[in-house]
């Protein structure tokens, strides 16, 4: 990987930078889409391309089941597979710790899984995690962390964050036999709770560790938390970790949490909420977030947002279009899916040119204004 920061703000820790993986450059800070099992529905590569989506995030875990190791490795790779060839970006499978914490067991060793399919046990080691991430070829692959709620209080927060440092050494041996580096970058994520005392020791440890990784996460949050709680660990992470490596904060994606990571110093984010809640008919907007089901868009027959670039805007879909098609058909979540993904991209996109111009702090005052409605 080559990580170069080349602007940053003054007032803030803001930072761009350009990190060159083996499918191009990604411009940071961004924004990953998820794309869980698959490329996003409806989106060329080279509509995405051109809307400024260089690098989505594939989950390990849910490949793994489906469509599964061989299909992939015949396909010659996740990249192959869905005919993606910009960055990919591959979680471990540490967070369904976490997301399916119902059908796993976790022992020193790794994370017993319960098969949805077919209830079967299945051991997902770090040292799997990486071969299987290895299989994927995604450009950057995660650490398996052994992840908590980020509510969870008592001696279990500092268990899986101590955890989560034997895992890293256990991944980056796994990675480093494979001779992979040149193609494949490892992440290591830090844990340690709400407790900031715990989050110092994990930075301690995985910063010592940094010759065996490319960049560094910050895991274990946005489960509920309070913001400001939230903020502070982010804050204390960010300052902490080395200015030449990449810092991604896993699971956030309101674009105001977004912002405040930037302004913190935080360079990639990923989250399902975008994609998720167009499904639930939710259209994100420069004003907020506009649900599309309320009956009061059964007339409104504007464009969802003139200036978006997105294919459901550039159409002139109408609210009422949308209002129809998210209570009456599919194609409702797919064009508000098209919205969502594009308008996240432009949040990070307009946060590069002003972090570029010297006007972030500028940016992030008439966002917040126009996105809270205070200017009317
Ligand atoms: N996604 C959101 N949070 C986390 C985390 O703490 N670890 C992993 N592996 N994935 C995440
Ligand atoms: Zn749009």
């Amino acid at each position: 990987m080559q990580f170069e920061v080349i602007a940053r703000c003054h007032t803030t820790r803001a930072r761009v930078s350009r990190m060159t993986l083996a499918h191009g450059t990604t411009v940071l800070p961004t924004f990953m889409p998820v794309a869980t099992q698959a490329a996003i529905k409806g989106l060329t590569s080279q509509q995405m391309e051109s809307l400024g989506v260089t690098l989505i995030l594939n989950n390990t875990y849910h490949l793994n089941l489906r469509p599964g190791l061989k299909v992939l490795a015949e396909a010659g790779g996740a990249h192959k597979f869905q005919g993606w060839d910009r960055n990919l970006l591959t979680d471990s499978g540490g967070f369904q710790l976490v997301s399916l914490s119902k059908f796993t067991t976790i022992t020193e060793e790794g994370a017993l899984f319960a098969s949805p399919f077919t209830g079967e046990p299945t051991m997902l080691t770090p040292e799997e995690s990486i071969s299987i991430q290895h299989t994927i070829g995604a450009d950057i692959i995660m650490q398996l962390d052994d992840v908590v709620s980020s509510l969870t209080t008592g001696t279990r927060v500092e268990e899986a964050m101590k955890r989560s440092v034997r895992w890293l050494d256990r991944c980056i041996v796994q990675h480093k036999k494979a001779g992979r580096q040149d193609t494949q970058n490892l992440f290591a994520i830090v844990q340690g709770g709400l407790d900031p005392n715990l989050r110092d020791q994990c930075l301690d440890a995985m910063i010592e560790r940094q010759d065996g990784v490319a960049g560094y996460a910050i895991g274990g949050l946005s489960g509920g938390e309070e913001k400001d709680i939230f903020w502070r660990i982010i804050k204390q992470c960010a300052d902490k970790l080395p200015e030449e490596r990449p810092r991604y904060s896993m699971g956030i994606g309101f674009a105001e949490d977004l912002l405040v990571c930037v302004a913190l110093g935080v360079d990639m984010a990923d989250c399902v909420f975008p994609t998720r809640t167009a499904r639930f008919g939710v259209a994100l907007t420069h004003d907020g977030p506009l649900n599309l089901k309320l009956s009061k868009h059964a007339r409104d027959f504007r464009t969802l947002d003139e200036k978006c670039p997105c294919p459901t805007c550039s159409d002139k879909t109408s609210r009422a279009m949308l209002h129809h098609i998210v209570t009456h058909e599919t194609s409702g979540a797919h064009a508000l899916t098209l919205h969502n993904v594009i308008f996240q991209a432009q949040v990070m996109g307009q946060a590069r040119e002003a972090i570029i111009a010297g006007t972030f702090p500028e940016y992030l005052r008439s966002f917040f204004a126009r996105y809270f409605g205070e200017s009317g």
